[in-house]
């Protein structure tokens, strides 16, 4: 590690919400030539998010390294604040999952002034310089969009338009809500049929997703042919929304929704959610690679996919038992 400024211990303990050690609860202790690691993660918003969590702790585990982790609670001041308090503290690397799109310049340029390389997971960055950052791991969202979208237009072969969707958004200003949003509507749009009525962010939770279906059905009452949910803990949340409005989800309701966490499985296998395009959170080990690397001074590809597929509701009891997230 690199030499360590005095008030690291005292800005992880006083700054940081959340911020904690790899070697909690008896786990094994870093060795002396352990690489630090500052993780900021989004917060807990979803399944998808705490599968990918759990897979971060398990790679970058001691003795190879000694992970400091915080949980920024879906906002980008503690994200900021945290990769200050890496940068202060000295880490070898800072790895990340951004909260949103835009605001990184400065901090970004802050960690490479220090010296210290910066590996993005998950989500991307919008900034002027590229070379603020080593490299990102994470899905193809856009592809993601269009996936779903596909499959709209697959369920209504041989339906006459207009077909009205209503879309519940991820987190406002986020990648993944901004990229599958684009690809969604690239395929839709190609399509006369079909209309996006209502489009609103439910924040990637099933509460806000809920919440949100409820104000669609109130406006459109019985006009909704298809939702297409960013992600399924949103769409799970809707279908107990649709249900309490008297409304048969994956029936009256066509739905579909990107992560392919188990919830939407079960969703699937019950006939309530009838597609769920896979987003794979499981970036541990090709992180840890990535971070072996950077850390090494070798050069690393700009960027890493996730390869990826599409799930509907015939397979879901097939697929069940088979899911690791
Ligand atoms: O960035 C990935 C997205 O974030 C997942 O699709 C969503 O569930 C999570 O909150």
């Amino acid at each position: 590690m690199r030499k360590v400024v005095g008030v690291a211990a005292l800005l992880c303990a006083a700054v940081l919400a959340g911020c904690s050690g790899g070697g909690e609860g008896g786990q094994a202790a870093a060795g002396d030539d352990a690489i630090t690691v500052g993780f900021s993660q989004v917060g807990a918003e979803s399944e998808w998010r705490t599968a990918n969590t759990r897979s971060v702790r398990e790679a970058l585990a001691a003795p190879e390294f000694n992970l400091r982790f915080s949980d920024a609670q879906q906002k980008q001041e503690n994200q900021i604040k945290a990769l200050r308090s890496f940068i202060a503290q000295g880490v070898d690397v800072i790895a990340f999952s951004p909260v949103v799109e835009t605001g990184w310049d400065n901090v970004l340029r802050e960690a490479k002034t220090a010296g210290i390389p910066v590996v993005l997971t998950d989500r991307a960055v919008n900034v002027a310089d590229d070379s603020l950052y080593a490299t990102l791991i994470g899905s193809d969202f856009v592809e993601e969009g269009r996936r779903a979208a596909r499959w709209v237009i697959e369920d209504s072969q041989g339906k006459q338009g207009p077909i009205r969707i209503v879309e519940l958004q991820g987190t406002v200003g986020s990648a993944p809500a901004n990229d599958r949003m684009r690809g969604f509507k690239e395929v839709i749009d190609g399509d006369s049929r079909f209309q996006i009525v209502r489009s609103q962010s439910g924040d990637f939770t099933r509460a806000r997703g809920k919440e949100v279906m409820e104000a669609f059905l109130k406006a459109e009452g019985d006009n909704i042919d298809v939702l297409f949910a960013h992600n399924d803990d949103m769409a799970i949340g809707a279908i107990q929304a649709i249900e309490e409005a008297g409304r048969k989800p994956g029936t009256d309701i066509r739905i579909v929704s990107i992560d392919g966490v188990r919830g939407a499985f079960e969703a699937m296998k019950a006939g309530k959610l009838n597609a769920t395009v896979e987003c794979n959170p499981l970036l541990g080990p090709q992180l840890a690679d990535l971070i072996r690397e950077v850390h090494a001074g070798r050069e690393v590809p700009k960027r890493v996919m996730v390869e990826e597929g599409v799930f509907t509701q015939d397979q879901a009891e097939a697929e069940l038992p088979n899911r690791k997230y």
